[in-house]
């Protein structure tokens, strides 16, 4: 193969950077050139790419977002967008592909490597939502900036004896949940994997007071929601006074952790790998410290198991 096309697509996430430029890096080291397709599968759709240098992706590493810009393509999730995207790599040149991004990113790259377009999906996503990696591109950075914000919201909470509900981010997953919980002594975690009880959390609560605690920090994954209702009915029931924050966006951005610059470079060479021995229509993950891949269509029917340890862990060092 010799000439390669990479993409990043759904949300952002820091270490998509770190990625990309691995790919590059990895694919003219090998004697590849590189096709950089802007905005997902919305660029290569509307033939928005450029040739990327290895100089293209000078002093990225360290930044967060993508440079190549995201987006969420409705066309593509249709066969004819697909055939269309097809046709486009025919006339660009794209031997084989690198999509960046999560779930519905690699439905698009399996359709691709179908029509015989070699695609490799490298999990990016804040989530950590993909069952066929243990960890996400943007997992870590994200949960630290999560961690960060929240003490600084202990703070306050702490200079007025209030509790403090923080929304966290995950769509329908908890694991940013669990482990913010864990890191920043939340006293309650609710999370989509599990059932919670707003009366227990109170009864919980209450006899916390009795013995000297003064704030709280509630963490509420996205997937649950309601938190300025959980902050109103906890004040009212408990007398506490309550304040809800939800952290948004701020939690996608940043400059990525040693530890997603580390993996996000490691996956964009295994990436190139694959795709110079003319394998696609594979994911890569890491178990463990392992790099792995998996077929694509197999991947998407994994199942991530929640770390039920971690959970109970948050009630029992939160009394
Ligand atoms: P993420 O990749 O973060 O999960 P999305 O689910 O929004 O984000 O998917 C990103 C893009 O992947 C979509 O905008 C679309 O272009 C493509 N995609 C999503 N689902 C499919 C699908 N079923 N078939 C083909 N492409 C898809
Ligand atoms: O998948 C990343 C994520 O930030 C989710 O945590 C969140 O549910 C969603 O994307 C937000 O999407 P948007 O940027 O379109 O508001």
């Amino acid at each position: 193969m010799k000439r390669i096309g990479v993409l990043t697509s759904g949300g952002d996430a820091p270490g998509m950077n770190a990625a990309i430029r691995a790919v590059v890096r990895t694919a003219i080291y090998k004697g590849m050139t590189v096709v950089g397709i802007n905005r997902g599968y919305n660029g290569l759709l509307n033939r928005d790419v450029y040739e990327m240098d290895a100089r293209s992706v000078s002093s990225i590493i360290q930044r967060g977002g993508t440079k190549l810009f995201s987006a969420r393509c409705k066309e593509f999730k249709d066969e004819a967008g697909v055939l269309k995207g097809v046709d486009a790599c025919h006339e660009l040149g794209i031997e084989g592909l690198v999509v960046i991004g999560g779930d519905g990113s690699y439905r698009g790259a399996g359709d691709l490597s179908r029509h015989g377009i070699p695609t490799i999906g490298l999990p990016g996503t804040i989530d950590n939502d993909i069952s066929s990696t243990d960890f996400t591109i943007g997992y870590d950075t994200a949960m630290n900036t999560v961690m960060e914000l929240v003490d600084k919201l202990r703070d306050t909470s702490h200079s007025h004896d209030r509790c403090s509900v923080v929304e966290v981010m995950g769509r329908d997953a908890g694991y940013i949940a669990v482990n913010t919980a864990v890191a920043c002594g939340a006293v309650e975690v609710l999370c989509p994997e599990k059932e919670y009880n707003i009366d227990d959390i109170i009864a919980k609560m209450q006899a916390g007071r009795k013995l000297g605690k003064q704030n709280f920090i509630i963490i509420v994954a996205e997937g649950i929601g309601g938190s300025q209702e959980l902050a109103k009915r906890i004040e009212e029931e408990t007398g506490i006074e309550s304040r809800a924050t939800i952290l948004g966006h701020v939690q996608r951005g940043g400059s990525p952790t040693v530890r997603d610059r580390v993996l996000a470079s490691q996956m964009g060479k295994y990436a190139v790998d694959l795709l110079e021995k003319g394998i696609g229509n594979r994911v890569v993950g890491i178990r463990g410290t392992k790099l792995v891949d998996y077929d694509i269509q197999e991947a998407l029917q994994m199942k991530k198991p929640f770390d039920d340890d971690l959970y109970e862990l948050t009630k029992i060092i939160s009394i």
